[in-house]
Order: C-alpha cells, then sequence, then structure tokens
C-alpha cells in the first residue's frame, strides 16, 4: 500500500470521525444543493471521497435508493458502513478506489450527480487533476449534476496535513470545461472541530452535453 494510502486509512482506524477536522453533524450546504436538483429518489447519487459522512445516512433516510460511496481508504468505508442503518445496506455501494487512477471507479453506472467535498483539492499533480476530471466526464449523464466543494483560494494551505491545491468557482469551471453550466456557487465558512475557520467554496453544475 502506498504512503498516502495508508495515511488515510491511519486518519480513520486512529480518530473518532466525529473529532476529524472535517467532521460535519450534519452536509447542509451539500444537502441544500442536492434539494435544489430535484432529482428522482432512484436517481444515482456518487460520492467520492464519502469519508465516514454524515450525509450519506441522511441521503437514505431522505429516501434517495440509489448511492454509490467511493473512498481510497478501506477504513474509511468500514467506519461509514458501521454507521448505517441495516435495513438501508440494500440502497448503498461502497467501491474502494483510488479516483486518480481509477479501476473499479471505470466499471460504476453513468450517475445523475457526482458529489464531493473536501477531496478534489488534495490532487496537487496535474495528471491527478486530469485523472479526476477525464472520470468525472465519462461518468456524468448529460442533464447530470456536480457539486464540488473545496477549500476556497482564501483558506488555509494543508488539511490533514497534506498540501492542498484550492479553489474558485473559475478554476473549478475551467477544468469541467464548456459542457457543465455553473448553476450556483457560494463562499461557507466551515468551522472544524478545534474552532479553525476553513472557507469553502461550493459549486453546483449541470452538465448540457
Ligand atoms: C478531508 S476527507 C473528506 C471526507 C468527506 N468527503 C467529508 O466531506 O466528510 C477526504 C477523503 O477523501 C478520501 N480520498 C483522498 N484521496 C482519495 C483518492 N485519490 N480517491 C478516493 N478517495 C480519496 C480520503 O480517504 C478521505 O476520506
Amino acid at each position: 500500500m502506498d504512503e498516502y494510502t495508508s495515511h488515510w486509512n491511519k486518519v480513520y482506524a486512529n480518530a473518532n470521525p466525529e473529532n476529524t477536522g472535517w467532521y460535519q453533524e450534519t452536509a447542509e450546504p451539500s444537502l441544500e444543493l442536492i434539494a435544489s436538483c430535484n432529482l428522482d429518489k432512484n436517481a444515482t447519487i456518487l460520492n467520492v471521497g464519502t469519508g465516514a459522512s454524515t450525509m450519506i445516512n441522511d441521503l437514505l433516510q431522505l429516501g434517495y435508493s440509489d448511492v454509490l460511496v467511493n473512498d481510497i481508504s478501506k477504513e474509511a468505508l468500514s467506519t461509514l458502513k458501521r454507521s448505517i442503518l441495516s435495513n438501508n445496506l440494500s440502497n448503498i455501494q461502497f467501491i474502494e478506489d483510488d479516483i486518480t487512477e481509477p479501476l473499479a471507479m471505470l466499471n460504476i453506472p453513468k450517475v445523475d450527480l457526482w458529489h464531493d467535498r473536501a477531496v478534489l483539492h488534495f490532487f496537487l499533480e496535474k495528471e491527478q487533476q486530469d485523472a479526476y476530471f477525464n472520470l468525472l466526464k465519462s461518468k456524468v449523464k448529460v442533464g447530470g449534476f456536480v457539486i464540488i466543494a473545496e477549500f476556497h483560494k482564501s483558506g488555509v494551505l494543508k488539511c490533514s496535513g497534506l498540501e492542498l491545491c484550492r479553489y474558485d468557482a473559475e478554476s473549478i469551471q475551467e477544468k469541467l470545461g464548456d459542457d457543465f453550466k455553473l448553476v450556483k456557487d457560494f463562499q461557507y465558512t466551515y468551522i472544524n472541530p478545534s474552532g479553525g475557520e476553513r472557507p469553502y467554496i461550493y459549486t453546483l453544475f449541470q452538465r448540457k452535453k
């Protein structure tokens, strides 16, 4: 296992998810953006780099019945799995894979929504970013939605001890290209469990063609 993957496995093996620097009791900004997409309850929703996000239980409780979750860390996926109510487990698929060197992710069906909070910003190399956006473009349906929420350009330079590439709506649009229309964007200051301010940029795009 490479050093990067073992970093994330150690994070989830050693920390209570509630103490991680990205824990949200409720993923409110994401849930609001998802609600604004007016998706059918059987729409295919993909959360890349899902970690132990509480958003997944909330989506299942809202009745979404086709939820795919991905992470590079099997510890993250196990932690998340333990938190899912057993009667909801049939509505969720767990996919362990590196989205910058995808293998299993190449076989998933096309999705109605791609959601990423705090994952893309860890990819510093152009090759990794290109691989991420190539995967996204091969998996999001025409008419489908993309939510990307990362540390804003005005924010701190590191998360989880790792250097970041920070974003704003323009730089995300540039990576997505003209086939994706920006529907909404806003800055949101997340306060982490240690009280630190972490300014994020939230973006919602829709695929035109
Ligand atoms: C800062 S955490 C955010 C977790 C979750 N998205 C949230 O908002 O609570 C970053 C997550 O991305 C995962 N991750 C990092 N690099 C990845 C990669 N190349 N492929 C898939 N997942 C990755 C990590 O294991 C970790 O769970």
